[in-house]
């Protein structure tokens, strides 16, 4: 398995483009099953994740196109992937574990594949570093719309032999794969749906508006969101968001290291909660039209408090970063996490770097600040494993992190970025070094 070295101390300075969100590309790539035209997808990042979905939908009957740009340098990034993808037939109505095992995200098949043929069996997604995730909401909201559901041994049986009829589904939490995946079901199925207390995260967001360009008509009012279901869904072109999780974690680093980081390629509005807290420890940021200048401009960082919430709120997305920020801060920090149960697997990693951090629950608390030490490190979950990059790139020393496959799930040419910028990063295969 391959791992990741980093030397630590250097400054993280120069311009990042931010790729192709993965959390965007994978509903709207989904979303293809809506129709038997074409969908093309433009800025889909260069991911496993993207690779895995890739191979869910081939089964089921895809005939999907998509380009790699050639790299041009051993430094230059990769990006602007279009995909072309098309179900004229649907060949099969099984997602297997096999796939759906390495990647939940393809769970949101079952309600478009319903929606498209009456029946879906689909894997249940199973166990997650970061919690139970059950799927109980998902199942209430195609019931909701007329699905007849079992489950057997280990696989989710949706069938509605009449089609899918617009209802009224209430969320008792805002999940955004519940959302998408009911947001998909309801545009095939009869008449009005109204999804109240859903997710309006800008992932969810930009699968509607690709939606919308497939001929659906849906309107959202806060948090609730209204699908006039069709059968006339046609193909569209759409360029996927840029990844504001990506972003992110590009602001810590140039910050955590004292450098200046200019980020390309993102609409700054996604991530106002994440920048306001920047602002506030002791970061300039400068807003221009999809471009955004960061760099400290104080000593020593104040410490926060940050909870994680829904959009507009702090995204769970970010808190393993801002946490491995908020050792390098001055005093106690405090993050509460929200959205999942057992997102704190980074933690005793930290420590091993050198990081005081108290759990108690949902409740973690940073005391800050304390020099961070290379270290060999582990990490169980993409989030987590890049924190602990950020950690690596400001610690003294060496740092090797295995299990870099999480890293690869969703981060594009990670280490090309870091090194473009000054920071010293390789990879090292399992038997052999890559010269990067
Ligand atoms: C999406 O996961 C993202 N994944 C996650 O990103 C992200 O952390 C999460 O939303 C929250 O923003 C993708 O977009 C592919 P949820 P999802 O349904 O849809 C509970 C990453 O690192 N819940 O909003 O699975 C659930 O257990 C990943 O890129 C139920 O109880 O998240 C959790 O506690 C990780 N029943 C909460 O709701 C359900 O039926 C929010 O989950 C569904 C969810």
């Amino acid at each position: 398995m391959d791992s990741i070295r980093i030397l630590g101390g250097n400054q993280l300075r120069g311009q990042i483009k931010i790729s192709g969100s993965k959390n965007s590309s994978l509903p709207i790539m989904i979303s293809s099953l809506l129709t038997d035209q074409e969908l093309v997808l433009d800025n889909i990042p260069n991911l496993t994740d993207i690779e895995t979905l890739v191979l869910i939908l081939k089964d089921l009957g895809a005939d999907i196109n998509y380009s790699i740009p050639k790299r041009k340098s051993s430094l230059s990034t990769t990006s602007d992937r279009i995909m072309h993808i098309k179900f004229k037939n649907i060949i099969s109505n099984q997602a297997n574990y096999e796939h759906l095992s390495k990647m939940r995200a393809g769970f949101l098949v079952i309600g478009p594949l319903l929606a498209r043929t009456g029946y879906a069996k689909v894997s249940m997604p199973g166990g997650c570093a970061i919690g139970t995730r059950p799927v109980d909401m998902h199942l209430m909201g195609l019931k909701k719309l007329g699905a007849d559901i079992k489950i057997e041994k280990g696989y989710v049986i949706a069938e509605a032999k009449n089609g899918l009829v617009g209802n009224k589904i209430h969320l008792s939490k805002p999940s955004v794969g519940a959302t998408q995946n009911l947001i998909m079901a309801a545009s095939l199925a009869k008449g009005e749906s109204i999804i109240l207390n859903a997710s309006i995260e800008p992932e969810t967001m930009d699968l509607i508006a690709c939606i919308r360009k497939m001929g659906v008509d849906i309107d959202v009012h806060g948090d609730n969101v209204q699908i006039q279901g069709t059968i006339n869904i046609k193909g569209a072109s759409y360029e996927i968001m840029s990844d504001r999780i990506e972003a992110g974690t590009y602001a810590i680093a140039g910050c955590m290291t004292g450098g200046r980081i200019e980020l390309t390629n993102f609409d700054p509005h996604l991530l106002e909660s994440p920048f306001e807290i920047l602002r506030n420890i002791g970061c300039s940021i400068k807003l221009f039209n999809r471009r955004i200048v960061i760099e400290k401009v104080v000593k020593d960082f104040e410490p926060a408090k940050i909870t994680t919430e829904p959009y507009p709120g702090f995204p769970t997305d970010l808190q393993a970063q801002f946490m491995a920020l908020l050792t390098q801060a001055s005093g106690k920090s405090i993050i509460n996490e929200r959205i999942f149960e057992n997102r704190f697997m980074h933690v005793q990693e930290l420590v091993r770097m050198g990081a005081k951090i108290n759990l108690d629950g949902d409740k973690a608390t940073i005391i800050g600040k304390t020099e961070l030490i290379g270290a060999p490190v582990m990490a169980t979950d993409l989030r987590a494993s890049v924190s602990l990059v950020l950690a690596a790139l400001s610690a003294k020393g060496e740092t090797i992190i295995n299990r870099v496959y999480h890293l690869d799930r969703g981060f594009e040419d990670l280490e090309k970025k870091i090194l473009n910028c000054g920071g010293i990063i390789e990879r090292i295969q399992e038997n052999k070094y890559e010269v990067i």
